[in-house]
């Protein structure tokens, strides 16, 4: 008889239905009158007294067992029909439009432009050692030059830092591939900067890399103002010699904005002209650095900050709204 309660046992347990006839018939099988419990409570007078014990806590396990079982079905039954209650043929809730962050929109309008002169993606890591942010670009322990990037060391033996800008990514790339190069690198850069409305320790760069042979400072012009008149439609540029200490020659790119308004005095200080991007013919000495022939090839390099380009095209004046993801701001990007 154990056994035989033992098999019910399992058959409880695996009983499902959502039929409600089905349901009445499982309850009328085990807690009717004439049903299963019933008829083994009936049966438990003739079981000799030695086995009463055991016999009994099978039946109530037994009589548990159907009583959670059919309050499960009941709630499930009820979960149900509360959806039947509700008014089908309500509008449903209106699905939320999620927003592309402002930093990741210009990343992506950056790239597709260089993507269509022939540019392609390379990464690289955040976490950088000393070779691939520094020294392979020219700028070897104690050069003043890396003074100009305040540098969060992870470790220092050896040198472990998050990478101080994206300029890291073209000796990766260089260092595992042969020319012709075309590479963009966008990409997160750390520097310990006080933060403020200008400056934080986190923000973005986008590295440009171009290696072949006969590359010329002309062909860096015309790419940048192929650059500035696809994203700001405005080609008027013009190139200040600069300092970079892996580039030779270097210079600053500046767009002529104009000034057609209050805003633009106030941003370009009343000339006209914003600096948007720091270029040059990549250094020979770099090249030799990853084993590339600098006697066969030549190239330019750049490198801009997203978040300063974003500023500029959306006439957001803090930079620090970027990291606060406040959805007021976040909001009012919805459409692009
Ligand atoms: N790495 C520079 C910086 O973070 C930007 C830069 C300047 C990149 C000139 C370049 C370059 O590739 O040629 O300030």
């Amino acid at each position: 008889m154990i056994e035989r309660i033992d098999e019910l046992l399992v058959e409880v347990e695996q009983f499902s239905s959502s039929a409600k006839e089905e349901i009445e018939q499982f309850r009328i099988k085990f807690n009717g009158k004439k049903g299963v419990l019933n008829d083994f409570f009936e049966k438990f007078k003739e079981v000799p007294n030695d086995q009463k014990k055991d016999f009994g806590q099978k039946i109530n396990s037994l009589k548990q067992a159907v009583a959670a079982k059919l309050e499960d079905l009941k709630n499930a039954s009820e979960g149900q029909s509360n959806i039947i209650k509700d008014d089908l043929t309500k509008p449903a809730f209106p699905l939320e439009l999620g927003t592309r962050h402002p930093i990741n929109l210009v990343k992506n309008r950056i790239i597709e432009i260089f993507r269509s002169i022939g540019f392609a993606i390379a990464d690289g890591p955040e976490i950088e050692d000393d070779w691939h942010n520094f020294t392979a670009l020219n700028l070897p322990e104690y050069h003043p030059a890396r003074d100009m990037q305040d540098t969060f060391f992870i470790d220092t033996n050896p040198d472990t830092l998050l990478r101080t800008h994206t300029s890291s990514v073209q000796v990766r790339y260089m260092e595992e591939n042969q020319p012709p190069i075309r590479i963009l690198s966008p990409g997160r850069v750390f520097r310990n900067e006080a933060i403020s409305s200008r400056s934080h320790c986190i923000f973005h760069q986008i590295e440009g890399l171009y290696i072949d042979e006969n590359v010329s400072f002309a062909d860096l012009k015309q790419t940048i103002q192929y650059f500035t008149t696809e994203l700001f439609g405005k080609s008027k540029i013009r190139m200040r010699p600069s300092y970079f200490p892996f580039t030779e020659p270097s210079a600053e790119v500046d767009v002529y904005w104009g000034l057609n308004s209050e805003t633009d005095y106030r941003i370009t200080k009343g000339t006209g002209w914003l600096e948007i991007m720091g270029c040059g013919m990549v250094d020979p000495a770099v090249l030799k650095n990853v084993n590339i022939d600098a006697d066969k090839y030549s190239g330019f390099a750049f490198g801009m900050g997203i978040e300063r380009i974003v500023m500029l095209l959306y006439q957001m004046s803090d930079i620090r709204m970027f990291f606060e993801n406040d959805v007021r701001m976040l909001n009012q990007f919805k459409s692009l």
